[in-house]
């Protein structure tokens, strides 16, 4: 590699070879085409379905959150094509930082890298959140009450049952969520993907039951107006609420991309990669549309401003039962989540501390596990601590914003590869480029648009902090820039 300053990029040759290279000391590659799509539906069904849908038609859309999410679904099929042709064309665990190593080179890859960190370990994080809330309102059904201010982020004002208040003091339900799974994936990959493929199928049933039943208690009054008029302000309703809405609920469709994360550990990355981003996709986009629809059709939309509004939405139905099902179902489905985002941090990081971006540490798998144990439970560690201690909606929009910038660069890495690396072997092409990543680019900045300004602030301090770890680490221990310091 003769260019060695910040744009030094790695040919996609270099970059398998160097994944087969190491196949000595590798992941084990157990994973087949069902557990991959399994993977993408337990990483994607989750938070965004069972607590933002019904706050985002409340506070920004009303009846319209379908819309929303017919938006957000053409956003991540744009985005799902072109990620499908790169994890197939390069089957290591990076995913988007590795694609971005590929055309921008480097320092890009680092920053895209440090980005995913929003997504992945601070997406477990939001997500560990919204399971506390459904596990606490679970517990109370069945006569256990956990106090108030140890299930809530210091600051957090809960209301009670009388209507009075407290301040909350520690998330703990979400840190013992983050404890027990970390702990399964320091055990194994296997495992690990087994017990995923028994709760993504839980949550399946408990969705399309939602779907099933919820249809013949539908009034269709609910749904007018459809899209209620403008308060006057941007995204209060009316299109720009729309736009708000899908914003906010893009949240529920992250996750399909994790599947690229687990390239390596796919027994035929080429055939199952394409088919775990986009059938796990299809399917949670249709479930998507028609949950929120039945939803809003079920409850009026001012009326869904609450932790659990798909439980609230059964509960009109008068099934109490079902509620309690609901909820064990979402809990479920919250678990699946966290589990892969993660998994698939752990696989990021790996990948970047083989390419000495982060310490060895990272990429010191467990000789007799297989798995990345040390990165892992440090990861947890972290992970545990911010959801212990951080509200939920200051985290959700994180990921959303961090993740939309992670796509727009997926995109463009498609276009630039075509051009660069115009012969390497494409096992699977997205179609209409560079009219598709096109889109999907434009359609993941329109989205970036319907998120507050507050949320744009953070994302910049957040990596001007990753610039400069880059400049004092990174820069200095690249094995790119110096080969002499790859890791044996
Ligand atoms: N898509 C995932 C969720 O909704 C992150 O929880």
């Amino acid at each position: 590699m003769a260019d060695t300053g910040y744009m030094a990029r790695k040919s996609v040759a270099e970059i398998i070879a160097s994944a087969d290279v190491e196949e000595g000391r590798h992941l084990s590659k157990t994973l087949g085409a069902t557990s991959i799509t399994a993977m993408g539906i337990g990483a994607i069904i989750g938070a965004g379905i069972f607590v933002l849908t019904g706050t985002a038609a409340a506070q920004f859309a009303g009846p319209a959150i379908t819309l929303s999410f017919i938006l957000g679904g053409i956003a991540c099929a744009f985005v799902g094509l072109c990620y499908s042709e790169l994890a197939a064309m390069l089957p290591v665990c990076g995913s988007s930082y590795t694609y971005t190593y590929a055309t921008l080179g480097e320092l890009f890859a680092w920053i895209i890298g440090w980005d995913l960190i929003l997504e992945y370990a601070m997406g477990a994080a939001t997500v560990a959140v919204g399971w506390s809330g459904y596990i606490v309102s679970l517990l109370r059904n069945v006569g256990i009450d956990i106090p108030p201010t140890l299930a809530a982020a210091p600051g957090t004002i809960v209301k009670l049952a009388d209507g009075s208040t407290v301040t909350g003091v520690i998330n703990l339900p979400a840190v013992v969520i983050i404890a027990i799974l970390t702990t399964l994936l320091v055990l194994g990959t296997k495992e690990s993907a087994r017990l995923n493929n028994v709760m993504v199928a839980v949550k399946l049933t408990v969705v399309v039951a939602f779907i099933a039943i919820g249809l013949f208690f539908i009034k269709p009054e609910h749904w007018h107006p459809f899209i209620p008029a403008n308060t006057g302000q941007f995204g209060s309703f009316g299109m720009s609420g729309i736009l708000r809405g899908s914003a906010v609920v893009f949240f529920a469709f992250i996750g399909f991309d994790a599947v690229s994360t687990a390239a390596q550990e796919a027994r035929q990355p080429q055939r199952d990669m394409p088919i775990g981003i986009l059938g796990s996709l299809v399917i949670c986009t249709v479930l998507y549309i028609l949950v929120a629809a039945v939803l809003t059709g079920l409850v009026p939309y001012t009326e869904l401003n609450v932790p659990d509004p798909i439980a609230k939405g059964v509960d009109t139905i008068g099934l109490t039962w079902f509620a309690i099902l609901i909820k064990i179902g979402a809990l479920t489905g919250l678990t699946t989540v966290i589990l892969v985002l993660l998994y698939g941090q752990s696989r990021i990081f790996f990948t970047m501390s083989q390419d000495g971006l982060l310490p060895h540490f990272f990429a010191k798998v467990h000789l007799r596990l297989h798995t990345p144990y040390l990165s892992q439970i440090l990861i947890g560690t972290v992970v545990a601590i911010v959801s212990a201690l951080t509200p939920i909606g200051v985290l959700g929009e994180m990921v959303s914003i961090g993740t939309l910038f992670a796509f727009v660069l997926v995109c463009g890495a498609v276009i630039y590869l075509r051009g660069s690396d115009s012969e390497a072997a494409r096992p699977f092409r997205a179609p209409g480029v560079p009219v598709v990543p096109v889109l999907g680019i434009l359609f993941c900045l329109l989205l970036m648009v319907g998120l507050p300004l507050v949320t744009w602030l953070r994302l910049v301090v957040w990596l001007v902090i990753g610039m400069v770890i880059y400049l004092s680490y990174g820069r200095n221990h690249s094995v790119l820039r110096h080969p002499e310091r790859k890791h044996t």
